[in-house]
């Protein structure tokens, strides 16, 4: 690797406990991680290793107890509140183990809202989101609110909002878990795609081996430290 790149996503040294009590739990261990764009990631590894908290932190969605991280060469650990809550919106495409999507809304609006946020064209945002929808299969669930949504198409909605401002870094919490294969499998190939088309930096957690194995690097963590494959 060129010593000159700049990362898309860096993070060095991180370490990460929490307090219970008296008790202090250490899940990350000095974990160091690099990610370049047009580069696609699996995090895999058992349950409890620690591979949630550690997208929480390479989101900026949650603080390492030690250690930092960059985006594109900027330390984004060390920001405020406000600085880091604009740089999800515009940089960051995170997609949870859990959708969580607005039950007020519909499809339709729930992939919109980051763009709306961001003061995009209300026309522009519109064409791109039923784009998305459509490509990922749920185009004829736009107007439906997310309780009117099977699991698998909720998920699906919540990458398509994940996507809409072409973000830099895309982090993935297990985003198939909820698929059928078929479903689950034409998402992950658009994952891999959007990578290499939009040079995103892609991470995703996840225990599908067959996907993980068609990334460009796979890392195993296991009880908070990368194991070595
Ligand atoms: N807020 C918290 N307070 C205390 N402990 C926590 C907290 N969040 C996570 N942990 C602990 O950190 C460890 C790692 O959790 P994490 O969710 O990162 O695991 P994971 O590798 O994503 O597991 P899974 O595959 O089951 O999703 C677990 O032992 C968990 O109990
Ligand atoms: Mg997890």
């Amino acid at each position: 690797m060129n010593s000159a790149v700049i990362n898309a996503l860096e993070a060095t040294a991180i370490s990460k406990s929490f307090q219970l009590g008296k008790r202090t739990i250490e899940v990350l261990h000095e974990v160091d991680f690099a990610v370049q764009r047009g580069e696609f990631v699996a995090v895999v590894g058992p349950s409890g290793a620690g591979k949630s908290t550690l997208l929480h932190i390479l989101g900026s969605l949650e603080q390492p107890t030690h250690g930092s991280v960059k985006i594109d060469g900027e330390v984004i650990s060390a920001m405020g509140e406000e600085a880091r809550a604009l740089l999800r919106r515009g940089t960051i495409g995170f997609i949870f183990q859990f959708h969580h999507l607005l039950p007020a809304f519909t499809a339709l609006e729930n992939v919109m809202m980051p763009a709306r946020i961001l003061a995009v064209p209300e026309r522009d945002i519109e064409a791109e989101a039923r784009e998305l929808l459509e490509s990922l299969g749920v185009g004829h669930r736009l107007d439906n609110k997310p309780t009117e949504l099977s699991g698998g198409e909720q998920q699906r909605v919540a990458v398509a909002r994940a996507l809409i401002n072409s973000p830099r870094v895309i982090l993935a919490d297990e985003p198939t878990g909820n698929l059928d294969r078929g479903t689950g499998r034409k998402l992950e190939e658009d994952l891999i795609r959007f990578a290499r088309d939009k040079q995103a930096a892609v991470v995703v957690v996840t225990h599908n081996e067959e996907w993980a194995a068609k990334a460009d690097r796979m890392i195993n963590l296991v009880d908070g430290r990368i194991a070595l494959s």
